[in-house]
């Protein structure tokens, strides 16, 4: 079965539309209404509307050019729909000019899929680009802000390098960690643990929940690395003792991580992990069981 809920939250109003959009705390992260964009005649999104909640990790999954890179792309801007609604923090964006635009980004952190470092700016340079170029923040604490998510990551000792002495792997580490530094209020991540090892893609899983469970910060997952997913899906972040552990999310923390699926254009199934584990849908068995051949018969 394919469902289309629209990311609706059965405890949440409904209708995302006109003079009822609330602006404020409780208005969605994000929210698409019935957008639709086409590259000439190849149509990419037709009528596609969800809502992200804040606070809760939403993973985007689909075939190669299914469009999440430009659902991303949407969000901050960078493209505009043809027809359609989308709303940040409950404010229209689709509609606005690039100036007002800027403000809107100012809160919204973005990992590229091709990561796209500054070439000529050091690894302490790139992270803190935004801090020291669009806040008040002294230097100092940029700095060691700027140590604080190198160290989420792992590359402290990295910080004078040049992206050209970085590995491929530590590139996208440096870009995730760019992405976190301003702490956005939302985090878009496209494809971060493609290209990863296997212990560096666990402790970028590891910053994901972090980022949502201590830092309150609303992240979209593009991803095509469902083990992973899944993992991120199924664990949350609690401080025990004053340390902080993973532990598989219980109660209401399971419900903190949406899945969306696009196909031919369209959401083609949003639910929760267990609800994509449990699906008889013959797509989407057929996209799990490459990963998880015991899992899906
Ligand atoms: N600027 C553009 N001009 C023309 N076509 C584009 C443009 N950007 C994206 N497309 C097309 O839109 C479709 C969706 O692209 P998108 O980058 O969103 O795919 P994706 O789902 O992110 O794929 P992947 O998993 O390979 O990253 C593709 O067919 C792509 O060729
Ligand atoms: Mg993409």
């Amino acid at each position: 079965m394919t469902r289309d809920r629209g990311f609706e939250h059965p405890k949440e109003p409904a209708a995302v539309s006109g003079q009822e959009q609330r602006v404020g705390p409780e208005a969605p992260a994000v929210a698409f209404e019935d957008v639709s964009l086409a590259f000439d005649d190849h149509v990419v999104l037709r009528g596609v509307t969800f809502r992200v909640r804040v606070g809760r990790l939403t993973i985007v999954m689909g075939a190669s050019g299914a469009g999440k890179s430009v659902i991303l792309k949407l969000i901050l801007g960078l493209l505009k729909p043809d027809s359609g609604v989308i709303r940040i923090n409950g404010e229209r964006i689709d509609d606005m000019t690039e100036v007002e635009m800027m403000r809107v980004r100012d809160d919204i952190g973005m990992l590229f899929q091709e990561s796209a470092l500054f070439d000529s700016l050091t690894v302490a340079d790139n992270v803190g680009y935004k801090l020291y170029e669009e806040t008040d923040m002294p230097a100092d604490q940029v700095r060691a802000r700027i140590e604080e998510v190198l160290g989420f990551i792992g590359l402290e000792e990295y910080i004078d390098r040049m992206p050209s002495e970085l590995s491929g792997g530590q590139r996208r580490r440096v870009a995730i960690a760019r992405a976190m530094a301003a702490r956005p209020r939302l985090l878009l991540l496209d494809d971060p643990i493609t290209g990863l090892d296997p212990i560096t893609a666990k402790t970028v899983d590891a910053e994901i929940l972090k980022l949502r469970d201590l830092e309150h910060i609303t992240p979209i997952l593009v991803t095509h690395q469902l083990p992973d997913a899944f993992y991120v899906a199924t664990h949350e972040v609690q401080r025990q003792n004053g340390r902080l552990a993973i532990v598989p999310a219980g109660g209401r923390k399971s419900e903190d991580t949406e899945f969306i699926m696009l196909r031919d254009g369209q959401i083609y199934f949003v639910g929760q992990a267990e609800e994509l584990l449990a699906s008889t849908d013959p797509y989407l068995k057929a996209y799990l069981s490459g990963w998880f051949p015991p899992l899906v018969p």
